[in-house]
């Protein structure tokens, strides 16, 4: 590819996004859960047109439609309103027009390799199968009332529940209150491209389209293949290694399936109606090569495709490179990488690898001088670690079924702390779940330059500025040691070199050597020196010449 300016590039490749839990952002009304009108009301936070701001470029939200919240949203009664608790439509219409004047894009969650149980779909779908619902779902009468195959749910158990009226299964690849929808029903489809217009229209830039790799099963309903493992990763903590021996699923028959790719190319020419709208799918699961098929030729599938391999890799320079290395390699032409350290559904980075303030901003700067869209989950610009809490406390379904394993999410899905009110400001009621790290919060790191707030400030800012780092090519070069991290990022109006050193180290720089010979653009260390690297050190420099 050649170089290219941030003017030509959409703006779902040029900026930050923040991913938004908004369950636990800020809460207006004191019922304890965050809402749309108190998102509203921090989105200078996020972007105000000055170094202040995170200056994101792209607002993502967790599900705020109508939902049991049997899984926080994830499992949606109502495609096309906003759940009370979130707010009204109107609210949903001031946050588009407050985040469009300040220049920021909403991309909504959609959710539909599934609905909840209580969707009016499903609720007549289950009454009879003749019932002209029936189809959206995916049935079998199974065998002597047993299940039909031995498909597992990701969350544990069968993935297949009676279902009385009809004396047959329904299918489940989640908790039994979300059941699959059937993708080969070609009106089903055409509903769901409808939604996705009825949004668009409403003003939204794009979607986040959760397990997006499930949506169709293999037809003959053929059982999966299981393989014996002694070690694998902690589910919500993929980084950690379970060693429990047991007999693991493999999902060959349930996800990753070729029709697939037909349903999110035909998706994908919904999203091409607007100009400048975008989808990004969650793929998880499975191998590299089989992630980035998902973004087809390069335009015609996924604009943006998580890159989740950071979670299951050590922090180290070596672990980080062969990632980047094997994806840039991989990428089609034209595609655009998508990096992800942090989300509700693992353990935070800062918990995950045990980090420093220091530490953590080099992650940060990592994450963001990268090629490629940043994924900033929220409270990763404070650099927030996850909270302990007690069982009683617990509220995620996939905590409560394995205890005493430590899964579950709710430690990553904390409130906000916003300042030194009670309840660190996020609400006045009683919180959902308890505050993350009170000691810690927004007012305080903004009125601190050396915070991590800061510094993702700073950086967030210089990276809109440098259309080397927000639109340029990337190669990754020696660095003055194996514990740095060194590349370079051109546009075709600059070339900078990228340093950062991911140890407690310093680290000499060798006299002649790219690093030593320029001063610093961009720098953690207040006085940078040209004959080491700082431990954790981020150093951005014109290389030009
Ligand atoms: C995705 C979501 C997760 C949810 C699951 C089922 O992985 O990110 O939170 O539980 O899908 O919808
Ligand atoms: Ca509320």
């Amino acid at each position: 590819m050649t170089a290219i300016d941030a003017q030509s590039q959409p703006w779902w490749k040029r900026g930050v996004i923040y991913h938004c839990y908004v369950r636990s952002f800020l809460d207006s009304n004191g019922d304890g859960i965050g809402d749309l009108p108190g998102l509203t009301c921090k989105l200078d936070a996020l972007r105000n047109g000055t170094p202040s701001s995170l200056g994101i470029e792209g607002l993502w939200l967790s599900p705020v439609y109508p939902s049991p919240n049997r899984d926080f949203g994830y499992d949606i009664s109502d495609y096309r309103s906003i759940d009370p608790m979130y707010g009204t439509m109107e609210d949903f219409d001031r946050l588009v027009a407050g985040a469009s004047a300040r220049g920021i894009h909403l991309i909504m969650d959609l959710v539909v390799n599934h609905s909840s149980t209580e969707h009016a779909w499903f609720r007549q779908a289950r009454t009879s199968r003749e019932n002209p619902f029936h189809d959206y779902y995916l049935w079998s009468d199974g065998t002597n009332g047993k299940p039909p195959n031995n498909w597992g749910s990701s969350f544990g158990g069968s993935a297949w529940e009676w279902n009385e009226q009809t004396h047959e299964f329904y299918l489940h690849s989640f908790l039994k209150e979300q059941p699959d929808l059937n993708w080969r029903n070609h009106r089903l489809r055409k509903d769901i491209h409808d939604i996705m217009r009825f949004w668009m229209d409403r003003g939204v830039d794009g979607f986040r389209l959760d397990v997006a790799n499930y949506y169709v099963k293999d037809a003959q309903l053929r059982g999966n293949s299981h393989e014996f493992v002694i070690a694998q990763p902690m589910p919500g903590n993929p980084s950690k290694t379970l060693f429990i021996p047991m007999s693991r699923e493999v999902y060959d028959h349930t996800v990753d399936q070729p029709e697939t790719h037909d349903a999110l190319r035909e998706m994908r020419g919904v999203i091409d109606e607007k100009p400048g709208r975008m989808m990004v799918g969650e793929i998880a699961q499975h191998t590299l090569d089989q992630v980035l098929s998902y973004y087809g030729d390069g335009q015609n599938e996924l604009n943006l495709v998580f890159n989740f391999f950071f979670f299951v890799r050590r922090f180290r320079a070596k672990d980080f490179r062969d990632i980047i290395e094997r994806t840039l390699d991989l990428l089609p032409e034209d595609a655009w990488p998508a990096w992800v350290l942090s989300s509700h559904d693992v353990i935070r980075a800062v918990s995950r690898y045990h980090c420093s303030p220091p530490m953590t901003k080099s992650m940060i700067g990592l994450l963001l001088t990268l090629k490629g869209t940043p994924f900033l989950y929220n409270g990763e610009e404070l650099g927030l670690a996850n909270t302990l809490l007690p069982r009683r406390l617990l509220q995620d379904p996939v905590a409560k079924r394995y205890w005493p394993l430590p899964v579950g999410r709710d430690g990553e899905r904390t409130p906000m702390p916003w300042d030194a009110t009670p309840n660190a400001g996020f609400t006045t009621g009683i919180p959902w779940l308890p505050v993350s790290a009170p000691a810690m919060s927004y007012s305080a790191e903004s009125a601190d330059p050396t915070s991590v707030l800061s510094f993702t400030r700073r950086l967030s800012w210089f990276r809109s500025h440098h259309s080397a780092l927000n639109a340029g090519d990337m190669s990754i070069v020696a660095g003055p040691s194996d514990t740095c991290l060194c590349f370079t990022r051109r546009s075709s109006a600059e070339h900078l070199t990228i340093t950062i050193n991911l140890s407690d180290q310093t680290v000499a720089i060798p006299r002649g050597s790219f690093t030593s010979d320029q001063t610093p653009l961009f720098n953690t260390e207040e006085q940078p020196s040209m004959d080491s690297l700082a431990p954790w050190e981020v150093r951005i420099a014109d290389t030009s010449a």
